[in-house]
């Protein structure tokens, strides 16, 4: 059983990419019903409370906690064995209320995102930082868009290249774990954007045996 939780106030994505733009949460007695993906798939985000997909949120600080604060605690979730936390990029207001909120529930850790080039790895070293500053875990790092396999030629070129040695040699650095990497694959992006798996879309691409692999 897992939930799938979008912290992302300003900017959420998990809607859309789990096929579910358009939902809305459902109010019961026992609070907020998550939408249900799959029988043992339920998502709670922001989006689902907007009127139009291109509707903004314009908060400070305090009333992101408080939303945040309102999806652990007024959200049916019932029985579940994963919790995935989904943040915005950066080291703000959501990632201190999430860690703040689940301390006392020992989260098991942070997964990292970044693709290869330095611009991007100086972002997701803060980001390190601050897991450390605030004694959470760090489960690891994945490298995403790491090289593109031309479909025409089978040429591979590195689009971000990897200036500074890339998420190995950072992780090499700060003593992190590396889970592995994802490939370009305009695929994804398809994908995404018609909210259906790329995992059961492409049983049998580098970037899904790449993913599974990150997962086990
Ligand atoms: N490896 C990839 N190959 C091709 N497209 C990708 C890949 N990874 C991500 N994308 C595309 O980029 C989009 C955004 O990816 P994702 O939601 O993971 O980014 P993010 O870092 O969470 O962005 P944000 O800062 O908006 O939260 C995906 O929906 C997909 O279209
Ligand atoms: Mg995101």
């Amino acid at each position: 059983q897992v939930a799938l939780l979008d912290i992302d106030i300003c900017g959420p994505s998990i809607p859309k990419i789990m096929g579910l733009e358009g939902e809305q949460v459902h109010q019961s007695g026992s609070g907020w019903s998550p939408v249900y993906v799959e029988e043992n798939l339920g998502v709670m985000s922001v989006g689902f409370l907007l009127s139009s997909p291109d509707d903004a949120v314009i908060w400070r600080g305090p009333k992101k906690n408080g939303l945040i604060k309102q999806f652990l605690r007024d959200v049916d979730w019932g029985e579940v064995d994963y919790l995935i936390v989904d943040t915005p990029p950066g080291t703000s207001d959501e990632h201190l209320s999430i860690v703040q909120y689940l301390s006392a529930t020992h989260i098991d850790g942070a997964v990292i995102v970044t693709t290869p080039q330095e611009i991007s790895l100086q972002d997701v070293r803060k980001e390190i930082n601050f897991c450390h500053k605030v004694k959470l875990p760090i489960i690891g790092v994945v490298e995403n868009m790491s090289g593109f396999v031309c479909p025409k030629c089978k040429k591979e070129s590195q689009i971000f290249p990897p200036t500074t040695g890339g998420a190995e040699k950072m992780c090499q650095n700060l003593n992190v774990s590396l889970l592995g990497k994802v490939p370009l694959d305009p695929q994804i992006g398809r994908s995404c954007d018609r909210g259906q798996s790329f995992l059961s879309e492409a049983p049998d691409s580098p970037a899904t045996l790449s993913y599974r692999n990150i997962i086990q």
